[in-house]
């Protein structure tokens, strides 16, 4: 008896497990471990997915096509096909890029795995006939060895390798390196941007080297110092810093850095500067290598830098495009990639303006259901008045499922542990799911406005979008809990380090040979500060440039300063105290349980929607898209009006009038009522409130006028013909109080048609109307909760 009550009772206590192991573990939007759990073996799963097709339908060569299931290859046939070939060396960039992925994720077997493919794949000697970008070389394929080869043999790693692996990615790093670095044997130090990895510039025209950027001369810095570190040959240091030092000296009195210019000639191209394309490495990389190296000059530089930046190119909501001489706005767009510096803001420690920075690109994924690579934020209007065409608030319209984005969410949150940004998350991840994926990998968008989409999965997608995005749900990685306190992330996503015992070691062992590198950084201190500027004056052919640097007669014997003084620098850094990949949580910032900040303390998160209310246009195939911080499951669950410090002011604009005042009442009309709907014998001489109502706007009842509730207040059929409306109405009125009573929300207000229509009324008649649905029209803007009986 006993026996079989406890085999009952068994019976019962598993069907329970069996239920919470389910669907039951959580309820969506509670954000607890479970739920995090599960959104984090979903992201890995939608990894393994996209790695293992590129494994099946790519390699060997450098990416897979996520719609069509054929390699993505370099050009073969057409060496100028710059857009391609700059980055697909024919290195299988896909799997180099995803190693610290995989690390990540924590799998010893299949990084095993992988390591071994690129020493199966890549000729040891890296003697690739291929002309590719040195900055995109560097930090996808040189980051992402020396960061596989951080995690194999750091002993406190899950894919800790041990003495199995025999450090052939360093070699290879090192090989590829030196490939590299005749690309700085400039007149300038300042590198060119291209070189072919088997025969450097025999191949390659004067015009595909003879314009350089500021992030590509200058990053390259970061990937080559830690090979310093880790091969104690500090020539790659050296040369590297000395770059990024001298490209800080192309900067104006303004400390604004143009971003183009000529790396042999220093000849600036176009005097422009912004935190996107062409620059945004410099920033990111002058914070991440002072945390990395400890470095107090680096730090300078992002700190003067960023303090011009926030000084002359600084809008509520982004930083923008501006002159490096006046400061003045050049253009009136911002791009994809500046998504990245709200990730860097917060690595500096100011949370507030990041996460205001932030805002600006969750409402732009709200509109375009992904970040254009380039939105403009003043649009040309169109015709006078009429609203802004959609297909002119973008001018580049891709989405090639960058990660930048991601990248900041995922920092914002390390910052606050606000759920806000797991809610991001939550929708970025249904967004991977539902609208990226295809059958052998991810697409991005092509276009934005059509919502076509891309066949073409860069090696971004894996190595750094899906990264950021496991790291935002997996609350216990390794990396949010190494003590290392000076681990960054590359611009690629690929995870660097230094500890004590290799600090200790570099210092040392350290050594510079007197080769060429060393003749050549010598010769470029003693070269004369002022040289002459202008087109430059030898053989259009960069084959040139080696020789000439070492061959020019040197005039000048005093040693350019300023110049001797950087370098001599570059050997005494001073301590910087940084946050390091996992910022704090301030102390002064108080910890709201149950509550989202954002959502409940921060009065401005609908202010850009209102804004930028005429440029933020949903294209057609996003008309019935969510807004992500109002959806609904998340926003009531995490919005406490009764709580909340601030809660949203309305965002709509109301105005008041009376139909006639000449028939004023002595007395208050006194409706009659059923249920939500009000009748008024009269609206003569009532003082009447109404409010504009659009999308994306917090209505007088602090409620957020979602796309979907707007849709369902507009009429099917506008009908009357006089007023000549444009199809769907952008916006519309709602009658929300009477004599300065306000009525609940929803109510409805039923009027008679003599009182409005009849002959005493008829001064009224050109400015009312009523459409087929008898809903009242003011100057033909239909109010839609007043209804003629
Ligand atoms: C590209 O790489 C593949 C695989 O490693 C190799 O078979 C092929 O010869 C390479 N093509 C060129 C033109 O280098
Ligand atoms: C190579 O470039 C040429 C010229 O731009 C282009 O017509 C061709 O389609 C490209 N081929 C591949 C495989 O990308
Ligand atoms: C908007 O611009 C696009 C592209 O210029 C054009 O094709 C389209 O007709 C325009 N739409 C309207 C309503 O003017």
């Amino acid at each position: 008896m006993v026996l079989v009550e406890n085999v009952v009772y068994l019976f019962h206590l598993l069907q329970i497990v069996r239920l919470c192991l389910a669907s039951e573990r959580f309820t969506p939007f509670s954000f607890n471990r479970y739920e995090l759990e599960d959104y984090k073996n979903e992201v890995r799963d939608l990894f393994y997915f996209a790695f293992d097709s590129y494994l099946t339908h790519g390699y060997p060569y450098d990416e897979v096509k996520p719609i069509s299931c054929v390699p993505k290859t370099r050009n073969f046939t057409h060496e100028h096909d710059l857009i391609t070939n700059d980055v697909l060396g024919n290195f299988t960039t896909t799997l180099v890029d995803s190693l610290s992925t995989i690390a990540i994720l924590g799998d010893v077997d299949r990084f095993a795995e992988a390591v071994e493919l690129v020493d199966k794949t890549i000729p040891a000697d890296f003697s690739l006939d291929v002309t590719i970008q040195v900055f995109e070389t560097t930090i996808r394929i040189l980051g992402g060895l020396i960061s596989a080869h951080l995690y194999a043999t750091d002993p406190t790693k899950k894919v800790y390798l041990g003495p199995s692996y025999n450090n052939h990615l360093l070699t290879k790093a090192k090989v590829l390196a030196d490939r590299l670095l005749p690309s700085y044997l400039t007149r300038t130090g300042i590198p060119v941007p291209r070189i072919n990895l088997r025969s450097q510039f025999q191949k390659i025209d004067y015009m595909l080297v003879s314009e350089n950027n500021a992030a590509a001369a200058a990053s390259p810095m970061l990937e080559f110092t830690m090979l310093s570190y880790l091969t104690h040959d500090d020539k790659y240091r050296e040369v590297t810093a000395y770059a990024f030092k001298k490209t800080w000296d192309l900067r104006s009195e303004l400390n604004l850095l143009s971003m183009s210019f000529n790396p042999d000639t220093m000849e600036i191209y176009h005097p422009m500067t912004g935190t996107g394309a062409s620059i945004d490495s410099f920033f990111e990389y002058a914070l991440k290598g002072s945390i990395l190296f400890d470095d107090s000059e680096l730090y300078q530089i992002w700190a003067e830098s960023y303090y011009a930046l926030s000084i002359h190119a600084k809008a509520d909501w982004f930083f923008y495009n501006v002159n490096t001489q006046s400061g003045e706005m050049i253009t009136p767009w911002i791009d994809s990639l500046s998504a990245f510096f709200p990730g860097s803001q917060v690595l500096d420690g100011d949370v507030a303006d990041a996460e205001m920075k932030h805002l600006m690109f969750l409402k732009l994924w709200n509109t375009y259901g992904g970040i254009p690579e380039r939105w403009l934020f003043s649009p040309p209007r169109d015709r006078g008045r009429t609203p802004v065409n959609v297909s002119n608030t973008v001018q580049l319209g891709w989405y090639a499922l960058r990660p930048e984005f991601v990248e900041s969410t995922y920092f914002l949150y390390r910052a606050t542990k606000d759920v806000f940004y797991l809610n991001i998350g939550w929708h970025i991840l249904q967004d991977l799911k539902t609208r990226f994926k295809f059958e052998c990998g991810f697409a991005g968008l092509q276009n934005v406005i059509t919502g076509e989409h891309q066949d073409r999965m860069e090696s971004f997608v894996l190595g750094e979008t899906l990264k950021y995005l496991y790291l935002l749900f997996d609350e216990s990685n390794e990396l949010h809990k190494s003590s290392q306190r000076n681990q960054i992330f590359s611009t690629e996503a690929h995870p660097m380090w230094l500890t004590p015992k290799m600090k200790e070691q570099y210092n040392r062992n350290k050594f510079m040979d007197h080769d060429i590198y060393f003749t050549h950084l010598e010769h470029l201190k003693k070269l004369s500060a002022t040289r002459r500027k202008g087109p430059p004056s030898f053989q259009d052919k960069v084959l040139g440039l080696l020789k000439l640097t070492l061959g020019v007669e040197n005039t000048d014997e005093e040693l350019d300063d300023e110049l001797s003084k950087t370098l001599a620098a570059v050997h005494h850094p001073r301590h910087t105290i940084m946050h390091g990949t996992c910022p704090v949580l301030p102390k002064d910032k108080k910890l709201t349980f149950y509550h989202s900040r954002l959502l409940n303390d921060f009065p401005q998160l609908f202010r850009i929607d209102h804004n930028y209310a005429a440029t933020l246009i949903k294209p057609k195939w996003r008309q019935n898209a969510q807004h992500i911080e109002t959806f609904p499951d998340f926003y009531y669950r995490w919005y406490d009006r009764r709580t909340s410090v601030s809660q949203p002011a309305p965002l709509t604009a109301s105005f008041e009038f009376m139909l006639d005042s000449k028939h004023t009442h002595p007395l208050p009309v006194k409706p009659t009522k059923q249920g939500n709907v009000y009748y008024f014998p009269t609206l003569h001489g009532c003082k009447l409130r109404v409010e504009r109502i659009m999308p994306g706007l917090i209505d007088t009842y602090g409620d957020y006028i979602s796309p979907k509730i707007f849709k369902s207040l507009c009429p099917e059929d506008l009908n009357p013909g006089a007023c000549g409306f444009v199809q769907p109405p952008q916006e519309l009125l709602i009658m929300v109080a009477i004599d300065g009573k306000q009525f609940p929300k929803d109510s409805i207000f039923v009027t008679d048609y003599d009182d409005l229509f009849g002959p005493h009324a008829a001064d009224m008649n050109d400015i009312l109307s009523y459409n087929k649905k008898r809903q009242l029209l003011i100057n033909c803007n239909i109010v839609a909760n007043v209804y003629v009986g």
